[in-house]
C-alpha cells in the first residue's frame, strides 16, 4: 500500500525513480509523484491517477537533470486521490520533499500545532505534517538525518518516510515503523524502496531494516541508526541477496502479470517443494526454528490471514486436522485479536501472508506473541516484517507476485500448508512414514496436473467470453472445495467488479438458493468420487440449482460421469486426493476471472480501489 522509491547515484534519478515506481505501482495507483534535488533546490511533479499520467506530464515538461530523488505511488487514506494530495509533500519553504506510506495517527494534533505557528497546509494528508516538521527541524543547522530522527520520535502510527533536502544533493533519508522499507546496495549508487522490485534491475544486494530505524543513503554509504540517532545494533538489520532477477518482474509476453503468474504456477509449486523432503519422502523443514519438542506440545493451531491467504488457511485446516488431529481454527487476522482469543504457550499461530507486510496480519501475530504463543509465518517475501517478527518461517518460493489478485502466491501457500501439516504428522507420529511419502509423491505430481489445466485454458477463456454480460456468479463447493468456491468468488469481485459469492453447497438450501434464477452461472466444484458420500451430496446440490434454472459450470475429475447429465459446462480436473484438490480446482477459476475482466476492459493487474500490500489496519 503506497510504493516508495529513493535514489542517490550517478544515473539520472528521474529515470531510476520512475522505473522503480512502475514496478511498485501494484501497491497503489491513486496518484504518482517525484521530487529531485537540482542545483541547490527541489524540482517536482505529481499527478492524480496512474503513473501514466505522471509519465505524460514528464514527457511534455521534463524535470532538469539530477542524480538524487524520491518518488511515490499512492493508495489514498487521508484525502481524495487528487493532484494536491499526491506525494511528495513539501515543507513550508519548499526545502524538504517527503513521501510516506502508512498512517500518522496523531497528525491532527501536530497539524493544529503547525497551523497555530502559522504554517499553511496545502493538502488533506497526514503526510504534509511530517514534511513541515522535518523542514522545521532542519532550520537549526542539523542534517536531514538528524531532522528525521527528531521528527520520528514525535509520530504515532505506522510509517515509512523518505525525504530529500534541496540543499543537500547527496543524501536521501528514510525511516520506518511498521511499514516496509528495504535498501538496495549498488556500486556508487544506493536505493531505498518499499520492495526490492523497484531496484532489481540495478542491484540484487539488499538490506532489510529493523523497526524504528532511520537509514541515510549517499552514493557510497549506507548508515542505519535508531530514532535517537544511536548507530543500529548489528543484527537489527540484515543484508541479503535477492534470488530472482529482472525477468521475474516483467510480463514476459503475457498481457497481464496475473496471467503470467497463473502460468508460472507449475514452476512455483516445484520451487516451493524443493529441498523440503529427502529421497524417501521424509519432510525436512530446515528454516523452522521451532524445536520438535515444542511442536509435539502444540495443542491448538490458529491460522490467520486476510483475503486469499485466509482461504489458504481454511484449506490447511482440513489437511492439518486430518493428518495430525490437532484442532485448528481459521481466523481473519483483523478479527483475531479483538475477540480475545484463547492463546497459550502451546498454541501455534500460523500467519499466512504473500507480502509479509499486511498490517492486519502483523498486528495479529504481535498479539499472539505477547500472549507467548509460538508464531510461524508462511510468506513469499524475503526481508518482510511478518517472517521477521515470527518464531519460524516457511518461505513459499513463488517469485515476485505483482498482479494485485493473488494466484501463484495462493498456490504456494497451499503447498506450504500441506508441508507443515505433513511435518507435524511426522514429528508427532500421527502418520506413518510411507503415508507421508505417498502425499509428498502426490504433491510432486501437482506441477504436471496444473500444467495440463493451463494447456486447456482456451475452454475456460471461451466460457468467459460467453458469460461476458453476467451480472452475478455463484460458486459452490463442499469440504476443501468450499474455500475454493470463496476464492473463485473473490477473484471475480476483485477483477470483474460483479456480484460473486461462494457457498458451502450444503448451505444452499438454507437461504442462498433463493438467489438462483434463470441462466445464473453457478460454478460447482465437485469432490473426487468415493468418499463419505461427499461427492453424491454435491451432485444433489447441482441438481437443485439446475432445477431452478441455473447454468451449471461443473468442475469434476476425469472419469466422473455421474455429474455429466447435470453439467451445462463441464471442466475436467485431474484426479487427485480430496485434500489436494484445491490446487487443481482453483486454476480454472483464476483463468476465468482473468479472462472475464480482460474482456470487460478492466485493468486486471491493478483493479480499482485495491492495493496488493495493505499496510494499514
Ligand atoms: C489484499 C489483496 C489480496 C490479498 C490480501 C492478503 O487484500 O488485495 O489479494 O489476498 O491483501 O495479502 P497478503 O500479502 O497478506 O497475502
Amino acid at each position: 500500500m503506497c510504493g516508495i522509491v529513493g535514489y542517490v547515484g550517478s544515473k539520472q534519478a528521474e529515470a531510476v525513480v520512475v522505473e522503480g515506481l512502475r514496478r511498485l505501482e501494484y501497491r497503489g495507483y491513486d496518484s504518482a509523484g517525484i521530487a529531485l534535488v537540482h542545483d541547490g533546490e527541489l524540482v517536482w511533479d505529481k499527478r492524480a491517477g496512474k503513473l501514466a499520467n505522471l509519465d505524460k506530464a514528464l514527457a511534455e515538461d521534463a524535470l532538469p537533470a539530477s542524480s538524487t530523488g524520491i518518488g511515490h505511488t499512492r493508495w489514498a487514506t487521508h484525502g481524495a486521490p487528487t493532484d494536491r494530495n499526491a506525494h511528495p509533500h513539501l515543507g513550508a519553504t519548499g526545502r524538504v520533499a517527503l513521501v510516506h506510506n502508512g498512517i500518522i495517527e496523531n497528525f491532527a494534533v501536530l497539524r493544529d500545532e503547525l497551523v497555530a505557528q502559522g504554517h499553511e497546509m496545502l493538502s488533506e494528508t497526514d503526510t504534509e505534517v511530517a514534511a513541515h516538521l522535518v523542514e522545521c527541524a532542519l532550520e537549526d543547522g542539523t542534517t536531514l538525518t538528524e531532522a528525521m530522527q527528531a521528527v520520528c520520535g514525535r509520530l504515532a502510527g505506522a510509517f515509512t518516510l523518505v525525504a530529500v533536502d534541496g540543499r543537500d544533493p547527496d543524501r536521501v533519508v528514510a525511516a520506518r515503523r511498521n511499514s516496509p522499507l528495504v535498501v538496495g546496495i549498488g556500486d556508487g549508487e544506493n536505493f531505498i524502496a518499499s520492495d526490492v522490485a523497484a531496484f532489481i534491475e540495478h542491484t540484487r544486494d539488499a538490506l532489510e531494516l529493523g523497526q524504528d530505524q532511520v537509514v541515510t543513503i549517499t552514493r557510497d554509504d549506507v548508515t542505519v541508526t535508531d530514532f535517537e540517532g544511536r548507530p543500529a545494533q548489528a543484527g537489527s538489520y540484515r543484508p541479503y541477496h535477492v534470488d530472482w532477477d529482472l525477468s521475474a518482474a516483467e510480463k514476459g509476453g503475457f498481457d497481464w502479470f496475473m496471467r503470467k503468474e497463473i502460468h508460472e504456477q507449475p514452476g512455483a509449486i516445484t520451487d516451493s517443494m524443493l529441498g523440503r523432503h529427502d529421497a524417501a519422502g521424509a519432510l525436512q523443514l530446515d528454516e523452522l526454528r521451532i524445536t520438535e519438542e515444542e511442536l509435539r506440545n502444540v495443542d491448538k493451531i490458529i491460522l490467520v490471514g486476510c483475503g486469499t491467504a485466509n482461504y489458504a488457511g481454511m484449506v490447511a485446516k482440513y489437511a492439518i486436522e486430518h493428518w495430525t488431529r490437532i484442532p485448528c481454527e481459521v481466523e481473519l487476522a483483523h478479527e483475531f485479536r479483538y475477540r480475545d482469543p484463547i492463546l497459550t504457550r502451546d498454541t501455534l499461530v500460523v500467519a499466512i501472508s504473500q507480502s509479509g507486510e499486511t498490517a492486519d496480519t502483523l498486528m495479529a501475530i504481535r498479539h499472539a506473541r505477547e500472549q507467548r504463543s509460538k508464531v510461524l509465518a508462511i510468506c513469499n517475501t524475503n526481508g518482510s516484517t511478518i517472517p521477521r517478527e515470527s518464531d519460524a518461517v516457511i518461505y513459499t518460493h513463488a517469485g515476485p507476485e505483482i498482479g494485485v489478485a493473488s494466484t501463484k502466491g495462493f498456490m504456494t501457500q497451499l503447498v506450504a500448508c500441506y508441508l507443515l501439516g505433513l511435518y507435524l504428522a511426522q514429528v508427532r507420529g500421527t502418520k506413518y512414514g510411507d503415508e507421508i511419502a505417498q502425499v509428498v509423491r502426490e504433491l510432486e505430481q501437482m506441477p504436471l496436473h496444473v500444467q495440463r489445466l493451463l494447456d486447456a485454458a482456451e475452454q475456460v477463456n471461451q466460457l468467459a467470453r460467453e458469460l461476458f454480460s453476467a451480472r452475478s456468479v455463484l460458486f459452490l463447493g463442499r469440504h476443501t472445495g468450499f474455500p475454493i468456491a470463496l476464492e473463485g468468488a473473490l477473484k471475480l469481485k476483485e477483477l470483474a467488479y460483479i456480484h460473486a459469492e461462494g457457498f458451502a453447497a450444503g448451505e444452499l438450501k438454507h437461504g442462498p438458493i433463493a438467489l438462483v434464477e434463470d441462466r445464473l452461472p453457478v460454478f460447482c466444484i465437485v469432490p473426487p468420487q468415493g468418499r463419505d458420500h461427499l461427492h453424491d451430496k454435491m451432485v444433489s446440490g447441482i441438481q437443485e440449482v439446475r432445477a431452478r434454472g441455473a447454468r451449471t459450470i461443473v468442475l469434476a475429475e476425469e472419469g466422473d460421469e455421474e455429474v455429466t447429465p447435470y453439467a451445462d459446462d463441464l471442466i475436467r480436473l485431474p484426479r487427485v486426493p480430496t485434500l489436494l484438490q484445491p490446487m487443481v480446482a482453483v486454476v480454472p477459476l483464476q483463468l476465468f476471472a482473468c479472462e472475464l475482466a480482460t474482456r470487460m476492459g478492466n485493468d486486471v493487474d491493478q483493479p480499482r480501489n485495491l492495493a496488493k500490500s495493505v499496510t494499514v489496519e
